[in-house]
């Protein structure tokens, strides 16, 4: 099979590599022998610490597409458009099929790919776009197929999941454990689509479609990241017995489909809460196979070249599959749920001057929006200074907490505006 690799940075690399040294078990496992045929990248002298010799090289990678010397396109520059979308288009168009690792172009442009890709009876491939290394994506669309899925959540990335395990570790805040982590190399100098949630809520909306075979709606995915997250959360989640971890959760319920990313406080005894450092981990829940759980590197040259190279094979060995495990022909618009209408228990800091009355204050306005509060504590005590109340609510509308908060922002005794984290019920 030959194939053409557009994009030969990190992954790119770990892809040449891979069937550098493994060529002779590839071709065993897939019944083909895999060759690059043709690469593409912006800079044609950078040396990449592979030889790309024998390679045709394109300056334009859309080019590669009509290339009657490649089999298949390997498109690995990364963007929701551009080039990668152009790309994807003309070699479907084409008749040839796609492996791609970009999570962007799949949960913006997915469904239409997924179209292309159908019409002509070849595969779009995308097993790295979705935790890296972890096979989730094989797991839903194949191995939990005799499954109806009520849910699935899970940590999609690593560098969220670095900064809050070093924040609990190292009692650090934010920005510190942030720069840290830049220096290491595990946040980008920009690194915006990791902290503010985008990146996990790319590879949300395309669990999404995989569970409930819906049209992949990225769009309506709720985001709230981490940069929120202070070390006094950390703490006061430690003492409820809780870790806080960046979650996508994506759930079925009456009304519809609930597709949000935010910080969630978790029961530490829980699978989710025990994966530290720059680890994934998805949970897909099935009603006949019950809790399934996937731990492993979510990025990374090795792990997303490992499920770039799968997916190769895969379509070497002829194994096709729609690309969300059922044509598009047959996706249902599932409606989706505002944040608003979730129902569950909430973590809430307030920040108030500690004056006779504050809490009755503060109890009154729970009780008049119908929260009932499962705990509460406050620590220090200062009437010139403000301290923290902490409290956690039993289970309740997510709008009845949001009037509630905001009406004690207003309060004359009220110090900033209060913090809301949600308790994931596992
Ligand atoms: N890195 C990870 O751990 C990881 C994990 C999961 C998924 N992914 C996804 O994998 C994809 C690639 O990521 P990466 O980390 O390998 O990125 P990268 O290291 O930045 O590499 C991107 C490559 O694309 C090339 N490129 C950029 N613009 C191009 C253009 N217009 N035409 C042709 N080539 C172009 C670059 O060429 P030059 O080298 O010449 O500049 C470079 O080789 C992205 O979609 C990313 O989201 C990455």
């Amino acid at each position: 099979m030959k194939i053409g690799v557009a994009g030969i940075g990190t992954v790119g690399v770990g892809v040449i590599k891979i069937l550098e040294q493994h060529g002779q078990l590839l071709s065993d496992r897939c019944g083909q022998d895999l060759e690059i045929t043709a690469v593409s990248g912006r800079d044609r002298r950078k040396d990449r610490g592979v030889s790309l010799d024998g390679m045709t090289w394109y300056d334009n990678a859309v080019d590669m597409a009509s290339d009657p010397n490649v089999d298949l396109v390997v498109e690995l520059i990364g963007g929701s458009d551009g080039v990668a979308n152009d790309l994807c288009r003309a070699a479907l168009k084409a008749g040839k099929s796609v492996v791609t690792a970009n999570k962007a172009l799949i949960a913006v442009h997915g469904t239409e790919l997924a179209t292309l890709a159908e019409d002509k009876g070849i595969s779009l491939n995308y097993e790295a776009a979705v935790a890296g290394g972890i096979p989730i994506v094989k797991a839903m669309r194949e191995g939990l197929a005799g499954n109806a899925i009520s849910r699935v959540y899970g940590i999609l990335n690593g560098t969220c999941n670095y900064i809050l395990t070093e924040m609990e570790e190292t009692g650090g805040d934010f920005d510190a454990i942030l720069s840290d982590a830049q220096a290491l190399g595990y946040a980008e100098a920009d690194p915006s689509f990791d902290v503010d949630g985008v990146d996990a809520a790319h590879k949300l909306a395309i669990l999404t479609s995989l569970a409930f075979g819906t049209p992949v709606d990225f769009d309506s995915v709720y985001i709230e990241g981490i940069r929120e997250i202070s070390a006094l959360d950390i703490a006061f989640a430690k003492e409820f017995g809780f870790r806080i971890r960046l979650l996508g959760v994506a759930r079925k319920t009456e009304k519809g489909i609930e597709q949000r990313v935010h910080p969630c406080m978790v029961k530490k005894d829980t699978p989710i809460a025990n994966v530290s450092g720059v680890f994934n981990a998805v949970v897909a829940e099935g009603d006949f196979v019950d809790n399934t759980v996937y731990e492993g590197r979510g990025a990374g040259e090795g792990p997303t070249a490992s499920a770039v190279v799968a997916d190769i094979m895969d379509i070497a060995a002829g194994r096709t599959c729609p690309t969300f495990g059922i044509p598009v022909r047959k996706m249902i618009d599932i409606p989706k749920v505002a944040v608003e209408e979730h129902v569950g228990c909430y973590y809430v800091r307030l920040n108030v001057f500690d004056r006779p009355g504050v809490i009755a204050d503060i109890s009154a306005v729970f009780r008049d929006e119908e929260i009932s509060i499962e705990s509460l504590l406050q620590r220090g005590r200062s009437p010139e200074e403000a301290v923290s109340v902490v409290l956690t609510t039993h289970e309740v509308k997510e709008a009845a907490i949001v009037k509630a908060l905001a009406k004690i922002e207003k309060f004359d005794h009220s110090v900033g505006t209060p913090r809301m984290i949600r308790i994931a019920k596992l």
